[in-house]
């Protein structure tokens, strides 16, 4: 078998609620090009009852898999945001090792279970001078800012099976915050804040300078806005869907109301986290908004968050840095901000490869 999968392809799995979405990008003379895509419908929901749903998402990633034929066998998975933790700690300067362990102590205050079955890594994002410490003469004027991840060791352990059923090896797991961080700002300066609206969860994340520095989830998404069409307009939620898929405009008419309490929500919270982050760091300000996720396709729900937040919002396009065939133009446009997740998740591997 040695040879036969090619090292210049990176291939992502985003395990979405309402569908499975892959991607495959190749590196080739500098260049990004997509190689390969494809996704898969669920139809079918996690339920608490639901005994067959791995069963059943194992079926469709191997038919989607199976189909698709990549060319590599190592893929880049996530995890949605709400399944792990991610949170920025601050600690006086000291050495690496005195850190990891300080860090792990520390970890025990944000998470509610024992810590063997949690995986956790971190990283520096930054050093910071510490004006109060400073006045004080004390010698350790310096703090360093840490990012702390954390996820449950039984979630990673069920993604690994999930791709090995596919007959393709894990080569790495993240939180799909850190792929939506990668794909739509990468390393802009600035700041932004990324809105993604998925089917049943919405992930807010703010990177500064590239650098994930907060990240908070709600559940709120699509989902939510078609049952309420569905209820209020008294059809089908077949039928809600597909409005909300054909453009009509629920946000910029009489039935706003049906729409505005899911989006309210997510722009309240949004809100809270810019103005916190403001508190902490002042003289800062937020750059841009970044849309993702196949919610962010409804139809003017970009002017709404620039409204809602004053702030410019943009609807992302994960797919700028990547070449494909002009014939492909109206699939991309099409899949658009669906697919951040999943371009992350290769980019990661294009990464990885570039450092190696
Ligand atoms: N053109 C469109 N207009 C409005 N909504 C859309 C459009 N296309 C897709 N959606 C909605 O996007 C949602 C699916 O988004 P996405 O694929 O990002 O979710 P997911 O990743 O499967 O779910 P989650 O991230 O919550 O696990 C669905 O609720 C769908 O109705
Ligand atoms: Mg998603």
């Amino acid at each position: 078998m040695f040879g036969l999968f090619k090292k210049n392809y990176f291939l992502g799995i985003d395990f979405g609620t309402s569908s499975i979405k892959v991607v495959e990008l190749k590196l080739h003379k500098q260049r990004l090009n997509l190689s390969n895509y494809g996704w898969i419908k669920l139809g079918f929901a996690q339920s608490a009852g639901d005994f067959d749903y791995d069963k059943k998402l194992k079926a469709y990633l191997q038919a989607l898999v199976n189909k698709m034929e990549p060319k590599t066998e190592s893929v880049y998975v996530s995890m949605p945001s709400f399944s792990g933790l991610v949170s920025l700690i601050e600690f006086p300067d000291m050495k690496k090792e005195e850190l990891d362990q300080a860090i792990r102590f520390e970890a025990r205050k944000y998470v509610p279970t024992s810590l063997d079955e949690i995986s956790i890594s971190w990283d520096i994002v930054s050093k910071k001078d510490d004006k109060a410490a400073k006045k004080s003469k004390s010698k350790t004027s310096e703090k360093i800012q840490i990012l702390l991840v954390a996820a449950p060791k039984d979630k990673v352990i069920k993604y690994e099976d999930f791709v090995k059923s596919a007959d393709l090896k894990v080569k790495a797991i993240e939180l799909e915050t850190f792929s939506l961080a990668r794909s739509l700002v990468g390393d802009d300066a600035g700041t932004f804040l990324i809105i993604d609206i998925g089917f049943r969860a919405c992930s807010i994340v703010l990177v500064e300078k590239g650098v994930v520095k907060v990240n908070r989830n709600i559940d709120a998404g699509g989902n939510e806005i078609t049952d309420s069409i569905a209820e209020n307009l008294n059809i089908s939620k077949k039928r809600a869907e597909d409005l909300k898929k054909q453009g009509k405009d629920f946000i910029n008419s009489r039935e706003s109301s049906i729409v505005l309490p899911t989006l309210d929500l997510i722009a309240n919270e949004a809100l809270r986290i810019i103005s916190t982050y403001k508190e902490k760091n002042s003289g800062s300000r937020i750059d841009g908004v970044v849309l993702s996720g196949g919610t962010a396709k409804l139809k003017g729900v970009d002017d709404y968050f620039s409204k809602a937040l004053g702030i410019k919002t943009i609807i992302g396009d994960p797919w700028k840095k990547i070449v494909y065939d002009e014939s492909l133009s109206p699939i991309v446009k099409k899949v658009g901000p669906s697919f951040s997740v999943a371009l992350g998740l290769a980019l990661k591997g294009v990464e990885e490869y570039k450092r190696s």
